[in-house]
């Protein structure tokens, strides 16, 4: 049934509301662009055949769209949505299936929804709206006896601004049908476009019931600005959240938590207040991430505890029980299981052995101002407070670095290694430099 569906998303528009040089469609809300939201979610309700009008910004936005496959239609012009979807005629307009209609601007529709969508769809047209305490900017659905109208909010008078039943921008039914009565719209005489919801007008007359779908306007809202979006972003915010606590994770004062679309969270983790988890993060079970924590492109085996104030990205890897304490940096690292490394460090492009001890304030010194150099440290390891790793370095299993060391050679399996000036005493000396 689904193959007999071809979905066509408009994403041709300015964005001008947004005042930002980026596409609108291309803003993220939770990690993910709007534009990717809606083609994932269309490809995981079963859609194959995806249509998406683009305009000026084409290629950067096509260049945005990773593993799936769209069929991109050109609009030259942005003279408005009924504009947008004529242009996809010469494409589809004599396609004899189901059309379902979609704005690149409707981020938080889910795959449920696409789904019930397309099945309450039999030889009729549906019309998806939502219902708004704030109606304002929307086009409003209005139904008398068997006669449907959406009126754009800029030419509402004041008793339709007053109706809270809102158009989505969604419509599904006969493509060819749908074509036909696209024909017909004529200029907006307000607005100077070319208006897709001026469809219903004519649409009627196509012998067909028209039904009005309606779902939650959490799932259906457009965004046009960035206040819209930060809206949005809020409410997927709640939703991603509301999966994790679903499946045993907990969060401690979790509106200060942020998390992106494809954390992938064990059981009986837990995350404390303001922690960050950006692209690709993997915590297993029972990790434990300490407040103020920012981390991204990272693997977290389980019983791992990080953080307070840690940061932790590109490609990153711990083992298991591994403890990473307060003010510690961790970039394209592997570090064994049961390491610690709990104070004032930096360790980057290393690889790190099991039960490894990282005194506090010891740093990879890893960039020699042309290239990242490589720092290998085995299994039982001791490196001592405040040392400098002079990459490329290795240190060998079980041998012992002294604190305060700086060093440039490698050291070797069961070897001391101290590189620091040595001190000295002048007995009595205090009374060289001061009088009192
Ligand atoms: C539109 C609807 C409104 C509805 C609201 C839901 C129309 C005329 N109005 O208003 O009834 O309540 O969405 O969010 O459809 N686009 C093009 N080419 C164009 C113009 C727009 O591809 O020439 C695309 C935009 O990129 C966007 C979508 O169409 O993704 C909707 O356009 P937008 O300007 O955001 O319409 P709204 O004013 O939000
Ligand atoms: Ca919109």
């Amino acid at each position: 049934m689904k193959n007999n569906t071809k979905v066509l998303i408009l994403a041709a528009g300015k964005g001008t509301r947004m005042k930002s040089a980026k596409p609108k469609v291309l803003h993220e809300l939770g990690g993910k662009s709007m534009i990717m939201h809606i083609l994932d979610n269309c490809v995981l309700s079963g859609l194959k055949d995806i249509y998406i009008v683009l305009g000026e910004d084409k290629g950067q936005i096509l260049n945005s769209i990773k593993n799936i496959k769209v069929k991109v239609i050109y609009q030259k012009k942005q003279l408005g949505t009924a504009d947008a979807i004529s242009s996809a005629k010469e494409y589809i307009g004599k396609f004899s299936g189901k059309l379902l209609i979609l704005y690149g601007d409707m981020p938080l529709i889910k795959k449920e929804t696409i789904k019930k969508i397309i099945k309450k769809t039999n030889n009729s047209f549906s019309l998806v709206g939502f219902v708004s305490k704030n109606p304002k900017g929307y086009g409003r659905i209005i139904k008398e006896n068997s006669q449907i109208a959406v009126i754009e909010d800029k030419n509402a008078s004041k008793e339709i601004k007053k109706i809270n039943l809102c158009y989505s921008g969604i419509l599904c039914g006969p493509s060819k049908e749908i074509f036909k009565s696209l024909n017909k719209i004529k200029k907006d005489k307000n607005t100077g476009e070319y208006l897709f919801t001026n469809i219903f007008n004519y649409l009627h007359y196509v012998e067909k019931p028209i039904n009005i779908l309606t779902f939650p306007e959490n799932e259906l809202l457009g965004v046009n600005n960035i206040k819209q979006l930060s809206h949005a972003d809020k409410l997927l915010q709640k939703r991603i959240k509301l999966n994790h606590l679903k499946n045993g994770v907990t969060l401690l004062c979790p509106d200060s938590i942020y998390i992106y679309f494809n954390a992938k969270i064990g059981k009986d983790v837990v995350i404390e207040p303001n922690v960050f988890l950006g692209n690709n993060v993997v915590l297993k079970s029972n990790v434990r991430v300490k407040s103020n924590s920012y981390i991204e492109d990272t693997y977290i085996n389980s019983f791992c505890e990080v953080g307070p104030t840690c940061r932790i990205r590109s490609n990153t890897q711990l083992g298991k029980n591994v403890k990473i304490g307060n003010f510690v940096e961790i970039k394209n690292s592997k570090i064994g299981n049961n390491t610690k490394i709990n104070h004032l460090s930096y360790i980057g492009d290393s690889i790190i052995g099991t039960k490894a001890n990282i005194g506090a304030g010891t740093i990879t010194c890893n960039y020699d101002g042309r290239n990242k150099n490589k720092t290998i440290i085995g299994n039982n390891v001791f490196i001592g407070s405040n040392c400098s790793l002079i990459a490329p370095i290795k240190i060998g299993d079980k041998s012992f670095v002294a604190a305060g060391s700086t060093i440039s050679s490698n050291v070797n399996k069961n070897d001391f290694s101290i590189a620091r000036a040595k001190q000295q005493i002048i007995k009595g000396g205090r009374n060289r430099f001061l009088k009192v």
